[in-house]
Parts: C-alpha cells; sequence; structure tokens
C-alpha cells in the first residue's frame, strides 16, 4: 500500500493532505514539500500523565540559571550569557563561522560543563584539526561524528552533557521518516526530539541551521518558533568582520549585536566596533556621511555612502544596501521636495560600509546628507558626522540615547556633528565636539555643504 504523505509549508509550518501550488495559509507560492505523514496511533491508551500544574509561588528561582559562553560578544547577543535548558538555534550561511565560534566557546565555558559535540558536517579527524588550530584543548568536550538521531540521543543519555551542540540540524535524519536529511519533516521531527530532550534532561543546547538563498533558515519556520533564540551570524563575504545578532531572544533584548573578525587564529572579539565600521574611509570625496547608530546598549559609527548619476533611461534605479529600500525612497522624496534638490533625475545607489543594517530614523539625516554630497559634488567636512531623524516636511526630529551618541562620536575624533535644534540647552557638548543645530534639512544641507 502506498504510503500517505502530507505536505508543509516550508515557510509557515502549514499542512495539508494535497500539494497545491500557494500556500493556504501565508498565501507564499511553491513552498509546499512533501513529508511523510506519522503513522495515524490506533486506539491508544490515555498516556501516563508527566507534567503537573504547579503554583507559580513555588516555582525554582534559584538565579544560577545563566551562564557565561566565555565568549562576551555572545553573552551580550544572549541577553547577558546563555541561560541554563535553553535552545539557540545559529543561523548563517556557509563559511562565516559558526562551528568556528561554537568550538570556540566550547573552551570558554566554565570547566564544569561537560559538552557534547554532534558534528554532522565534518569527520572527527577535521574536528581534531580546526580544534587544534583554534587550540580548544579541554578534557570534558566529547564528540560525536555521526547524524543518526538514536545515536544522538543515545549519547545524550550515556553523557548527560550540560551542553549539547548540534551542528548542523539538516546533517541529522530520523531513519524512521524515509525522507532525505534536510527536508523539512526530517529537520521538524529532529529538531522536536532534541528539544524534548533539552527539556526534559536541562541541558543546553546550540543548534546550527542553515540558511537558504533568501538568507532564512532552511527548513520549516516553526523551528524558528519551537526554539527560545534565533541568532544570526552574518558579514559581508569579502570582509573578514561578523555580526552576530538575535533574531528572537525569550530571556532577552533582541537589539545587542556582536561583532567579532575573522582571523587565522579563529574568530576575535572586536569590542570597539565603531572603529572597525569607519576604518579605511575616504577623505574629501562627495557622498560619505557618518551616522551613529545605537545597536541595543552601544552607541555604534557607520560610513553610509551614496552616489547619485543622470538617469539614462526612464525610470530612475534606486539600489541599496544595509539601508532600508522603502526609507530611501522616503528620503529622496523628502529631498526633492523639500530639499530642493531635483534627484527624482538620478539614479540612487546607497550602501553602508561594514555589514551593519542602519534600521533605525536616527541614521536619516547622515543619509540625506550623503545624497545631498553626491548629488551637489562637494565633499561633507571630514570630521563631521550628522545623528536625526528626517519627517516628511523636511523637519530634523530629535532621537532617543543622543549624550551616549555623541560621546561616541567625540570619543572617535570627529570634531562637529549635526543635530536637531530642538535639543538646544538640554544637554552639554562633550569636550572637542562643535554642535550644529539644525532645524530642517535644507538647513543641514546648507550648513555642511
Ligand atoms: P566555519 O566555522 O567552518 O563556517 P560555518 O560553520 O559557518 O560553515 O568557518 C569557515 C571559514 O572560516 C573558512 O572560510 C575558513 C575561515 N577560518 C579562518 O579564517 N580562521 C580559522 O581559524 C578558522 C577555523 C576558519
Ligand atoms: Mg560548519
Amino acid at each position: 500500500m502506498k504510503e500517505k504523505t502530507t505536505f508543509y509549508c516550508s515557510a509557515c509550518g502549514y499542512e495539508t493532505s494535497r500539494w497545491q501550488g500557494q500556500c493556504p495559509s501565508c498565501r507564499a507560492w511553491n513552498t509546499l514539500v512533501e513529508a511523510p505523514a506519522a503513522p495515524k496511533a490506533v486506539e491508544k491508551a490515555r498516556p501516563i500523565r508527566r507534567a503537573m500544574p504547579r503554583k507559580l509561588t513555588e516555582l525554582d528561582d534559584r538565579d544560577e540559571l545563566r551562564f557565561s559562553t566565555g565568549i562576551r560578544e555572545l553573552d551580550r547577543v544572549l541577553g547577558g550569557g546563555a541561560v541554563r535548558g535553553s535552545i539557540v538555534l545559529f543561523g548563517g550561511a556557509p563559511g562565516i563561522g559558526k562551528s568556528t565560534l561554537l568550538l570556540q566557546a566550547c573552551a570558554g565555558m566554565s570547566p564544569g560543563e561537560s559538552i557534547l559535540y554532534v558534528t554532522g558536517e565534518e569527520s572527527e579527524r577535521q574536528l581534531k584539526m580546526r580544534a587544534q588550530r583554534l587550540s580548544v584543548t579541554r578534557e570534558d568536550l566529547h564528540v560525536l561524528a555521526g547524524t543518526d538521531i538514536n545515536d544522538v540521543i543515545a549519547a545524550i543519555e550515556d553523557l548527560s552533557p550540560d551542553i549539547v551542540i548540534i551542528d548542523s540540524v539538516q546533517t541529522v535524519y530520523d531513519p524512521s521518516l524515509n525522507t532525505a536529511p534536510g527536508s523539512v519533516g526530517q529537520v521538524k521531527q529532529c529538531a522536536m526530539e532534541i528539544m524534548q530532550l533539552a527539556k526534559s534532561s536541562g541541558f543546553t543546547a546550540f543548534v546550527v541551521g542553515h540558511v537558504n538563498k533568501e538568507g532564512a533558515i532552511a527548513g520549516p519556520k516553526v523551528l524558528e518558533h519551537m526554539v527560545d533564540c534565533v541568532l544570526y551570524f552574518e558579514g559581508d563575504g569579502s570582509l573578514s568582520y561578523r555580526i552576530l545578532r538575535a533574531e528572537k531572544n525569550r530571556f532577552g533584548s533582541t537589539n545587542e549585536i556582536g561583532v567579532f573578525e575573522m582571523c587565522r587564529e579563529g574568530l576575535r572579539e572586536v569590542p570597539n566596533p565603531s572603529e572597525v565600521m569607519l576604518a579605511g574611509r575616504p577623505a574629501g570625496v562627495p557622498g560619505t556621511c557618518v551616522a551613529c547608530v545605537m545597536e541595543g546598549s552601544r552607541p555604534i559609527l557607520a560610513e553610509v555612502q551614496a552616489l547619485l548619476t543622470p538617469t539614462v533611461f526612464t525610470g530612475a534605479r534606486r539600489t541599496s544596501n544595509g539601508f532600508d529600500y522603502n526609507r530611501l525612497y522616503l528620503l529622496l522624496a523628502v529631498l526633492e521636495k523639500r530639499g530642493g534638490m531635483n534627484v527624482n533625475a538620478c539614479d540612487a545607489y546607497m550602501n553602508v560600509v561594514g555589514g551593519l543594517t542602519l534600521d533605525e530614523p536616527a541614521a536619516d539625516l547622515a543619509a540625506c546628507l550623503a545624497i545631498a554630497s553626491s548629488f551637489r559634488d562637494v565633499p561633507l567636512p571630514d570630521k563631521l558626522a550628522a545623528v536625526g531623524e528626517v519627517g516628511l516636511t523636511g523637519e530634523i526630529r530629535s532621537v532617543q540615547a543622543l549624550d551616549q551618541r555623541l560621546s561616541e562620536i567625540a570619543r572617535l575624533g570627529f570634531s562637529q556633528c549635526v543635530i536637531p535644534a530642538r535639543i538646544r540647552g538640554e544637554l552639554k557638548a562633550p569636550k572637542g565636539l562643535e554642535l550644529i543645530y539644525v532645524k530642517t534639512l535644507r538647513e543641514a544641507v546648507e550648513k555642511t555643504l
């Protein structure tokens, strides 16, 4: 008899018994993939009760819940260390450094923790070589080079480790499902089994997940719903810098980022990201301006570059990298209408140097000044930064945490900063930093270009 199959939507996890071109739930096209249906249970006896409700006041609240991974930037993104018993999903493009980071974390974790590292991608020898290169030596680090989920579960039961690392979830498979490893059903099933085990035995799991070409973790979206924390490791392929950010965190904020540099000896933490983001900044050229954004509790400076060229064909081109595309459209419209610049006749390209994504309106003013500078082909002063939100009427609006931003700008040796006029008198300029107060975008352009 042919086995009955079901289909999963790889975008939202919707289950259906028949294939359709469009997912009825999330309306995405071509996302339904086949997975075998779980065998129907026959006349099940009521299972033994395992979970009991308890009073909130009686629940355990001992505070050794968090532990350090030994890597400060990773601890920061996790919200001050990893939470015991939690499941952390690590996403990132191949070769970005996920395995390297986790192996280094193995070395950094306190000696009392026993660790099981399941590697489905590399052989024992390869892992050993990598560990030697990273100078990771640890007695209680056990390595399992296998991909069968039953082996993984048996190893966890044998060793009862404190920490389990699965590298990667797409390589482990459950032989009782007759689909290929990495398929949606397999990933979902294996992740579910690991999760249930983690919740019952209390180990912390770090699970690596590949990303597909759209940049999302390959496999069902439900994977991200199931885990406690989703971290993405990103970076510009051509640069050695890597940024770790939290997409979801049940135990902390999702604003913090961790910055690393990939070098010969593995990943090195970068405690001063602004310096990295501004390294190699060109001097005296039009189309660049420095912005300051808050990444969680830290202010970080970044260079925004813009290039405007006359449109050759009908319909101006706009592309942006590291800056919201729709926001770029909006700022160009404000510059056209309120700034008196005919940017609609130009193709506009925008890029944020260093792989950072500026998703804070505080970067608007710097973006507009970079565009205006390229449009007029006049450079801004080298030691100038700009902070402020641009409103639709061309007004410059105030932003939060301005004093922290100004200190960082001054610390990096800038001598001038354009800021919203509204906060005049409310804060003291850091030593050596001249504040240029502006009410409107037009005024900002006039005072700086
Ligand atoms: P890796 O951690 O294997 O990436 P992932 O697990 O995300 O696929 O990182 C591989 C890349 O990192 C590879 O291009 C080589 C580079 N690398 C270094 O530059 N230095 C090192 O010490 C290590 C271990 C890797
Ligand atoms: Mg790897």
